[in-house]
């Protein structure tokens, strides 16, 4: 069985997508990508088809990291289909609880920031911003994204 690990925002453009980029270059590092199934999905379905924001894209380039995803809508079955799921923010989450049928779904929703130093309720949201929130929301996920893998790996 594939460890299998979720990333949402709201419009899988900037903050999933960078999250789902650098998890999967930190498990590729450690030499397990084989055990690992990696996805992000966002819960507005807004921007259905279209890849990682450009900003995003070339702020995250800069680091050495490609974002290949492609944006979708989250949807009910990913709770079967995926064991941890993370949400970027409160409203993510509250918007994937709202769609949860368990207990055993419910468990499976996680904060990103609660894998974080920093006391921040959620990942900020970059799209309205300048370089700089790009630049802010990799440095958290990097050290967030190191932490979730180490407490997954440690189960
Ligand atoms: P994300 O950022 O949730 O991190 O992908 C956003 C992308 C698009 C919008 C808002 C946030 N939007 O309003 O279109």
């Amino acid at each position: 069985m594939k460890k299998s690990v979720l990333f949402v925002c709201l419009g899988n453009i900037c903050r999933s997508p960078a999250a789902e980029g650098i998890f999967t270059a930190l498990v590729e590092k450690a030499g397990k990508s084989s055990d690992y199934k990696i996805d992000s999905a966002g819960t507005s379905g807004h921007h259905d088809g279209e890849n990682a924001d450009p900003r995003m894209m070339k702020a995250a380039r800069k680091r050495g990291l490609e974002l290949t995803s492609i944006s979708r809508k989250f949807i009910k079955k990913d709770f079967k289909e995926f064991n941890y799921i993370i949400a970027m923010d409160n409203s993510n989450l509250s918007n994937m609880a709202a769609l949860a049928n368990s207990d055993g779904d419910h468990q499976k929703l996680l904060r990103m920031m609660d894998f974080s130093s920093k006391a921040l309720e959620g990942v900020p949201d970059p799209y309205w911003s300048g370089d700089d929130g790009f630049e802010e929301v990799l440095d958290l996920l990097e050290e967030a994204c190191q932490n979730l893998l180490d407490k997954i790996e440690n189960e």
